[in-house]
């Protein structure tokens, strides 16, 4: 029987692996720049860190975590997303101890039972980045700028990027309360996500997709004109900040990001190029996270954006991902005894960082030729018997059709040295 990939997950393979490797160099570039430390997480966490970090009123955790029981009975998660797991991480390993603020970076897959579609999937890759311990919004608008940077050195020049204030535990029950009565004559009409909604986390209704739900929402009181004086005053120093940088951005009112974490600014940077899941990045401050987990009372912010929505935008943009990286040497052989100095040569170049390429299977020289140039090796040697006995070979130069004789004793120099 032919086994198949379980929906939603795919193989990179290695020609896309270039793509990918060159967004995560990048990546870690532009946060390591800025000063932040790269953090790998476990793949699985106990269920409860996901019920409480992420939310109980989440669709992430009420209908997209896969959660199974391990032979000792207890109750695990994959991780459908990095945020918890790094507060979790930070509350464990005492950070909070550590001179703030801590940056961190990760590179992650995340796993969510999500309906499949273009740029929605079951397993996914994330790139994120989250710091701990600023309470100003010099945080809010660093991670933007790193952003800013991220996307600029991969060619991205402008994203549309939009921004909102979801409020603090001051404000948002009263605004909650004013939402359930715009709400109260609109709820029966409106989905059952909603419904249930609708008492535990009102503030999801406004960006329900439902189009009974859009048109119910049609005049709602937004958060952000609602909000206490320390998230008006917080809003304000991050737009001013952003103003000050020269970065566009637009405020968009029913921006409410679907995880409960999120306190004051919530950000996203959006697409009209990945269909319709067209949010490439999202973010925002999640201020009472590490306390409700168990740790301090310390404010955190990040980011983490979809690696394959990534990729999608910069494919649509036709960025160049520059070319596979080409082999130096191409040591054709025939017989034996050529093959078995040509191998010695060529590990020894490879000890050296050189790139170099040998056949495998025992093919004729045309094959090897062939081999050779389809690799588009930068130079070939053939070697045979009679070059071994002469102690000399003719370098192909393969871009000019150049040949130049070399003593073979001389190969591994010229090729390190680059004298050919
Ligand atoms: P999120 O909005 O759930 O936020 O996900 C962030 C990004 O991950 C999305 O904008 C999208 O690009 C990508 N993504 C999410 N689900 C999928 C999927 N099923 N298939 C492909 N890509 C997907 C978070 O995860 C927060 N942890 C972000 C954060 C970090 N907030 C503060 N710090």
């Amino acid at each position: 029987m032919k086994l198949s990939l379980p929906k939603g997950t795919k193989d990179i393979l290695p020609n896309e692996m270039l793509k990918w490797n060159y967004v995560e160099n990048a990546f870690s570039k532009a946060c390591k720049n800025a000063g932040y430390g790269e953090i790998r997480i476990p793949v699985f966490e106990f269920t409860e860190l996901f019920n409480r970090g992420v939310g109980d009123t989440t669709d992430i955790v009420q209908k997209e975590m896969y959660t199974f029981e391990d032979k000792g009975g207890r109750s695990l998660t994959l991780r459908p997303e990095g945020t918890a797991g790094v507060v979790r991480s930070y509350i464990d390993k005492g950070m909070s101890s550590m001179p703030q603020p801590v940056k961190l970076f990760y590179m992650i897959t995340a796993y969510r039972y999500e309906n499949v579609q273009k740029g929605r999937y079951r397993e996914f890759n994330q790139l994120g980045a989250e710091i701990f311990g600023v309470s100003k919004p010099y945080a809010d608008v660093e991670v933007i700028s790193l952003l800013g940077n991220f996307f600029e050195s991969i060619g991205i020049k402008k994203l549309s990027l939009e921004i909102n204030s979801i409020g603090c535990k001051t404000c948002r029950p009263d605004y909650n309360e004013k939402l359930k009565e715009y709400y109260k004559d609109k709820i029966d009409g409106m989905c059952n996500d909603c419904k249930r909604r609708y008492e535990t986390n009102p503030l999801r209704l406004i960006d329900c997709k439902n189009e009974k739900c859009i048109e119910a929402s049609k005049n709602v009181p937004y958060i952000t004109d609602n909000l206490c004086d320390e998230c008006a005053v917080h809003f304000a120093g991050v737009k001013n900040g952003l103003d000050s940088m020269d970065v566009e951005y637009k405020v968009n009112k029913s921006i409410v990001r679907g995880l409960d974490y999120y306190t004051k600014t919530v950000f996203e940077f959006v697409s009209e190029n990945v269909g319709t899941q067209g949010t490439i990045c999202g973010g925002g401050r999640y201020d009472g996270l590490v306390e409700s987990l168990g740790g301090k009372d310390v404010p955190g912010i990040g980011f983490s954006m979809g690696t394959e929505r990534l990729l999608m935008e910069m494919d649509s943009r036709r960025i160049d991902f520059g070319q596979p990286e080409r082999p130096v040497m191409y040591f054709v052989t025939v017989g034996d005894k050529a093959y078995a100095y040509a191998r010695n040569i060529s590990c020894a170049l490879r000890r050296a960082g050189v790139y170099t390429e040998m056949d495998l299977l025992g093919r004729s020289v045309k094959a090897q030729m062939k081999d050779a140039n389809r690799k588009n090796t930068v130079y070939t040697v053939v070697m045979g018997d009679d070059e071994i006995s002469q102690n000399k070979a003719v370098i192909t130069i393969m871009d000019s059709g150049e040949k130049k004789e070399v003593s073979l004793d001389s190969i591994y120099k010229r090729i390190v040295e680059r004298k050919v």
